[in-house]
């Protein structure tokens, strides 16, 4: 049981939080075609990586209004509410928005509302951080980080790239990290999920990132778990979307708790909970009940998640001061 622990979740994809649900009523409003997106039992279709992202894509583009946005925010944030979460970060996509007509401005208002909505209903805080696409390729990267660098903010305080990390090199997106972190944004980039630890190394050589998403592969390399201890990068580790994308065969075999065992700073995540299966509360349940993290251990996993959060001091130190001692 786990209801009573406080959480926060630092690595969710907002197009990839959007319920089947949620994707068949915003479909309607716009009338389109869903046919296929389904499977049986009214759950995502996808059965590897590549199919995963080809669902991800089209269910994304049902959501084409601010006031679609605004409904995905409010729903996500008031279930993570639900679970005993305090504060929340989504990844946001402007390529996602263009797709579906939309401009950054009124993608981000759209989004903001309902985070503020969420707020005010349920107390919990949220943040967004833009992202670039990876198997989108650099110039749209690049084009992400001057957008978001441009078109500031108050609620968009990360940057980082996602999608598929055995395209391209790091190299290829650090202009994009020096423009955003010159922007005062915080960092992250997706590495060590399905690329090894060389990704991770690459990330870290060329990118200025605080955090890495996954990361988990790290473990296959001694000397750069040591790194990045002695660096102090924080992974944001989802082990329910590890499992179901294959990397693990269970929650009982994923490094999540050897990782932290060697010193590095981990946090838990759901990644795209409708397609794994997954929740906040369900990844700090398996956390407990599959690797065994007692309590004191989960509180300590939700206060390195807020110091590690992209957010303003105040509300750091007003969210760390919640958790019990
Ligand atoms: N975009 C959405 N989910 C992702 C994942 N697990 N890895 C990379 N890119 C993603
Ligand atoms: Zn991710």
């Amino acid at each position: 049981m786990v209801s009573h622990i406080p959480k926060a979740e630092l690595h969710c994809h907002v197009e990839g939080a959007a319920s089947p649900d949620l994707v068949r009523k915003v479909g309607a409003r716009h009338g389109v075609d869903l046919t296929g997106l389904f499977d049986a039992k009214g759950n995502f279709a996808w059965h590897d990586f590549t199919s995963f992202l080809n669902a991800y894509d089209r269910a994304a583009a049902v959501f084409r209004t601010p006031e679609d946005y605004r409904d995905l925010t409010f729903s996500y944030f008031s279930s993570l509410a639900a679970e005993g979460a305090i504060y929340g970060e989504v990844f946001i996509s402007s390529d996602h928005a263009l797709a579906s007509g939309l401009s950054y401005r009124d993608y981000v208002e759209g989004l903001a509302q309902g985070i503020r909505d969420a707020e005010a209903s349920t107390g919990i805080v949220g943040r967004m951080i833009a992202t670039g696409v990876r198997h989108y390729g650099p110039d749209r990267i690049l084009a992400a980080a001057e957008t978001v660098a441009n078109e500031p903010h108050p609620l968009v305080t990360g940057f980082g790239v996602a999608g598929d990390e055995r395209m391209h090199h790091p190299r290829d997106f650090a202009d994009a990290f020096r423009i955003a972190g010159e922007a005062g944004l915080g960092l992250t980039v997706h590495a060590g999920e399905f690329g090894g630890p060389q990704s991770v190394r690459d990330a870290l050589d060329h990118l200025g990132v605080s955090r890495i998403g996954h990361g988990v592969r790290a473990i296959e390399d001694a000397g750069l778990v040591q790194r990045i201890v002695e660096e102090g990068i924080v992974l944001e580790l989802c082990p329910g979307s590890n499992v179901a994308l294959g990397l693990y065969p269970d929650v009982a075999s994923h490094p999540f708790r050897k990782l932290g065992d060697a010193g590095v700073r981990v946090t838990v995540s759901s990644d795209d909970p409708p397609y794994f299966g997954s929740s906040i509360g369900a990844e700090y349940g398996w956390l407990s009940e599959n690797l065994g993290l007692s309590d004191a251990a989960l509180i300590a996993t939700t206060r390195t998640s807020l110091e590690a959060a992209f957010v303003d001091e105040a509300t750091r130190a007003r969210l760390l001061a919640s958790l019990p001692a």
